[in-house]
């Protein structure tokens, strides 16, 4: 009975150690952030039904979209290639096909009016302008028109993307991923002299990063990490899970096979118990 009591000890405090003292001690570490918003509350909503013909129309005119980005999936090349554009603009504007699928419509509606608001580098752009020209207006209603827009965005979105694709088109102008063969399109010096400092290969991330942090940091940067350069991105949640998928699949591909592991682990202790217990049970018969 007596070693049933110590191991009933050992466990209580082992219990202690790993409930109570290691989430306490990592709260305590760790700076506590806002849960992403992925309703983007902080801009103004536009509530407008869009109309795709008229969006249409507005993309490739007053809109001028079609002036900075590609939209490859109708056949639009972008007007520069990547190099030009990142002397340009400091980084090569994204690939429009398939933001209808990654962003949220309410985000993309503020993006499209003032994208220093929306991106949330305002700090950063007092006194000059955003490389991305905020929509003047085509001389109508202009959130009416704003709202076409998205819409038309939305009606030619994929209906599916990958993983390694929502990366790509969502983070690949400024991020890496080298473990995976990816090479950002923008060029590493406009980026430095753009955003006052290099934007990390995301390789092993998933590494040195929790779950919990990028699941806010993604959203919002600046919750994380203050007077960052990097700018809000806008990811539906949906998208964003696939972004931290991606990150796990390249930078720990040994986690599903690690996680199939643990139970087996702990089976083995037990019943490596079990016949430790029998055994000096049967030992002490003999002895006494
Ligand atoms: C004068 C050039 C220019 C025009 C015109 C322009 N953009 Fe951009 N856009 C950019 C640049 C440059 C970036 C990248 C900015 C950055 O990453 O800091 C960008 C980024 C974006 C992004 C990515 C935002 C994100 O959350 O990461 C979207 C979406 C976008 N533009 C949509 C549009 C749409 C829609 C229009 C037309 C209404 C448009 N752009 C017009 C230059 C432009
Ligand atoms: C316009 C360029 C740009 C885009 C687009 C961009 N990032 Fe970043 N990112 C940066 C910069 C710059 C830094 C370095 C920030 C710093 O040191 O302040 C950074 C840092 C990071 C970090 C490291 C954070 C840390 O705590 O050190 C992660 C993770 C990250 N980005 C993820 C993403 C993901 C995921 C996307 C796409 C959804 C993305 N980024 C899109 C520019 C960008």
């Amino acid at each position: 009975m007596k070693e049933l009591k110590i191991l009933g000890v050992v466990i209580f405090f082992t219990l202690i150690v790993y409930i109570g003292v290691e989430p306490f001690a990592h709260s305590q570490m760790h700076h506590k952030a806002d849960p992403a918003d992925f309703s983007f509350k902080d801009l103004p909503p536009n509530n407008k039904v869009g109309d795709i013909t008229r969006g249409k129309e507005l993309v490739m005119g007053a809109g001028a979209c079609t002036g900075c980005h590609s939209i490859k999936s109708i056949g639009i090349e972008a007007p520069m290639d990547d190099a030009t554009a990142s002397a340009s603009y400091g980084v090569v504007p994204p690939d429009l096909s398939s933001i209808g699928y990654l962003y949220d419509e309410n985000f993309l509606a503020a993006l499209i009016k003032d994208p220093k608001v929306a991106l949330k580098v305002e700090h950063k752009f007092q006194n000059k302008p955003h490389p991305m020209s905020s929509f003047a207006g085509a001389g109508g209603d202009i959130d009416q028109e704003i709202a076409d827009m998205v819409s038309y965005f939305k009606s030619i979105a994929p209906k599916k993307m990958s993983d390694k694709e929502v990366f790509i088109d969502a983070c690949g102008r400024c991020h890496s991923m080298k473990y995976d063969k990816f090479i950002r399109n923008s060029d590493s010096k406009s980026l430095q002299d753009y955003l006052g400092s290099n934007p990390p290969d995301l390789s092993i991330t998933i590494r040195w990063k929790s779950k919990e942090y990028l699941e806010t940091f993604i959203n919002n940067p600046q919750s994380q990490l203050h007077g960052t350069a990097m700018p809000r991105v806008g990811l539906k949640e949906a998208p964003q899970e696939q972004i931290i998928n991606y990150f796990e699949s390249v930078g720990d591909s040994k986690k599903a096979e690690r996680e199939s592991l643990t139970p087996k682990i702990i089976g083995f202790f037990i019943i490596f118990t079990i016949l430790a217990y029998l055994w000096k049970k049967s030992m002490w018969r003999e002895v006494q």
